[in-house]
């Protein structure tokens, strides 16, 4: 019966039902990718630390910048640039409590010091339950740089700032994305479902007054009035071909909501966001404490994967920190059994595609927050980025390559000059030719 349906008048009716859906299926798609985009944006790197860093006094920025990554890689370990105690005290207004030839000696080796019977070095010293700090073979100027940074303020973790576009911490942006789709649909349904309800009853309303009107105004012959006033015969409706036409258009509806949701949905998994087995926080380790990155994903920045950390690497600070929570006793566990933590992989290009992080990281000097979302304020990663074709191809178009003093591009840019007007882009480099990304 439904297909006899189907092969009639309603093959017009789903053609144009179809044209609905799949328009209103593209239209939340860009406001779902609209969206990621200002997020992306939101979360510039450098966007949050803005605040802090215009308020400092003057000082020589690249000294600063330099004395930050020594701080980084040799300190944060064990101390913040702000108050609050690691292993060893805030260091947050240090060059005001103690002289700068103190400080270079107690930085380069502090043991030497307390040995000497420096007072302060022996007052902080035993202050600390005697714990040695390591010495450090810099340079007096690597030294001078570090507290210069310190003194910048620039390290002080202020209150957590608020993602500038409503980006909450933790807040699945991918997921939401995603949903918007099935929302979409899912308030067409309901808009039609109630616009269908109208229509029966102003129908019923028109059929009603237009009896009472035709049995009191008119006489009626007897053919007229068996129909006016007939019974209210529901075979009938059930029979009505523009009925049985409306029942089976909501249920495609329906049919195609859910498969649409199913289609849209493999291979995606965006807003991914599995369960650890440690309780490892990228907010607390890149965000609160500002470990960078590559302290880390030891790789990122030189070849094709950006790597997890082994258990060694969190052992280079919680041998010392923490050593009492049961979630850092996981990390001993798995050393002590030999075995790897087993990470639960959140990014997963399939094998057909070939995708190089320091490609983009260090030649293209793209940011992970473009692509990974604002890690330093995730509890719980979550995949953040579609990671389709489409998605890679689309920045690849909108990406103007940076061929500033490569000599490589002059010529490919000058010919990219004289024949198109828009900017040199990865794409017109060859960067959406198949054989790039794909094996
Ligand atoms: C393994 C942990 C550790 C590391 C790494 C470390 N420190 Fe320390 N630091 C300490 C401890 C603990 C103290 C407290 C004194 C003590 O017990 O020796 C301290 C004290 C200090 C003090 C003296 C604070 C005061 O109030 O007088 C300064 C300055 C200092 N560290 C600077 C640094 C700098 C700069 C670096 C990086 C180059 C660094 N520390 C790396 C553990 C560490
Ligand atoms: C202290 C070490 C540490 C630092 C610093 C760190 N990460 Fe991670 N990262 C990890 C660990 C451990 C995992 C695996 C567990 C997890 O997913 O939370 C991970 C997972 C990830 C993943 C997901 C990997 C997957 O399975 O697909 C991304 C993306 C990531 N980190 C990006 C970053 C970015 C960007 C930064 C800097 C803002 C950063 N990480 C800083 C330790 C670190
Ligand atoms: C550069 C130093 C550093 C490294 C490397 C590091 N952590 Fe941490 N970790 C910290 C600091 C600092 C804290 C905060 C301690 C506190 O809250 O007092 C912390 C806290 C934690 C906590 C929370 C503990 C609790 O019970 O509150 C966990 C879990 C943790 N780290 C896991 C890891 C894992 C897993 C790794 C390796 C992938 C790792 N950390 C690497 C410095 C580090
Ligand atoms: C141009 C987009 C892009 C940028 C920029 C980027 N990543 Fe990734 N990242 C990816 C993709 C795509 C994957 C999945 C790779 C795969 O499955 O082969 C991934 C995977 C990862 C993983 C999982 C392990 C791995 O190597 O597959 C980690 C960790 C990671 N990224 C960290 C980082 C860090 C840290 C940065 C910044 C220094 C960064 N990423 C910058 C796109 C990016
Ligand atoms: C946020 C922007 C962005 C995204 C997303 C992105 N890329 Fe790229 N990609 C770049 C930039 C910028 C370069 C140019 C790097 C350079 O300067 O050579 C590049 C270069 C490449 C190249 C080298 C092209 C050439 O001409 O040699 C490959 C291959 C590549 N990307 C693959 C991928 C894949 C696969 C994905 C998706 C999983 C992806 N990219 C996603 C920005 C992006
Ligand atoms: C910038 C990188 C990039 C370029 C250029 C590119 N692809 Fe892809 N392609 C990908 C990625 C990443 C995937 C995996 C995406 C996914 O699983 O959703 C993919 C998936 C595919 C798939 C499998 C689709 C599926 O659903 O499994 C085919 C087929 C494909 N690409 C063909 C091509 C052809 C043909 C071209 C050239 C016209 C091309 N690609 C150019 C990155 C690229």
């Amino acid at each position: 019966m439904i297909s006899c349906i189907l092969k009639t008048k309603s093959k017009i009716f789903f053609a144009f039902l179809l044209a609905l859906v799949v328009s209103f299926g593209a239209f939340a798609q860009e406001q779902a990718s609209d969206q990621a985009e200002v997020a992306t944006k939101g979360v510039e790197p450098g966007a949050t630390q803005g605040a802090t860093t215009d308020a400092t006094p003057a000082g020589d920025p690249a000294v600063i910048d330099a004395g930050e990554a020594l701080f980084k890689n040799n300190c944060v370990v064990c101390h913040s640039a702000g108050t609050d105690v690691i292993v060893g005290p805030g260091l947050q207004g240090i060059t005001q409590k103690r002289n700068e030839g103190w400080l270079i000696k107690w930085i380069k080796n502090s043991q030497a010091l307390i040995a000497a019977g420096d007072k302060d070095a022996v007052a902080i010293y035993n202050e600390f339950n005697k714990q040695a700090m390591p010495s450090f073979a810099f340079s007096d100027d690597e030294v001078k740089s570090i507290l210069a940074y310190i003194k910048s303020g620039k390290g002080v973790v202020s209150a957590p700032v608020a993602g500038p576009e409503g980006v909450t911490p933790g807040e699945n942006v991918g997921t939401e994305a995603i949903g918007a789709v099935g929302n979409y649909l899912d308030i067409v349904l309901v808009v039609l479902i109630v616009v269908l309800i109208v229509l029966v009853v102003t129908l019923l309303l028109i059929t009603s007054l237009l009896k009472n009107y035709l049995n009191k105004n008119r006489k009626l012959d007897e053919y007229d009035n068996e129909v006016v006033n007939q019974r209210f015969d529901f075979s009938k409706i059930y029979k009505s071909k523009a009925v049985r036409t409306l029942v089976v258009l909501i249920f495609v509806v329906v049919l195609l909501d859910l498969t649409i949701d199913k289609v849209m949905g493999i291979g995606i998994q965006q807003g991914y966001a599995p369960k650890q087995p440690i309780a490892f926080s990228h907010k607390l380790h890149a965000g609160e404490h500002q470990i960078n990155c590559n302290y880390c994903h030891t790789t990122v920045y030189e070849s094709k994967s950006a790597s997890i950390p082994s258990a060694n690497i969190c052992m280079n600070c919680h041998s010392q920190i923490k050593t009492e929570s049961p979630e850092i006793q996981k990390i001993y566990k798995a050393i002590e059994r030999n075995r790897p933590i087993e990470w639960v992989r959140i990014h997963n290009l399939p094998d057909l595609a070939y995708f190089n992080h320091s490609q983009h990281t260090q030649v293209g000097g793209v940011e992970c927050q473009t692509c990974h979302g604002p890690i330093e304020e995730m509890d719980v990663v979550y995949q953040y980025s579609p990671l389709t074709m489409g998605w890679c191809i689309d920045c690849h178009r909108e990406t103007p390559l940076n061929t500033e003093g490569n000599e490589y591009y002059d010529k490919l840019v000058e010919l990219h000059e004289s024949s198109s007007k828009g900017a040199f882009t990865v794409s017109s480099n060859g960067g959406t030719e198949c054989s790039k990304c794909h094996y």
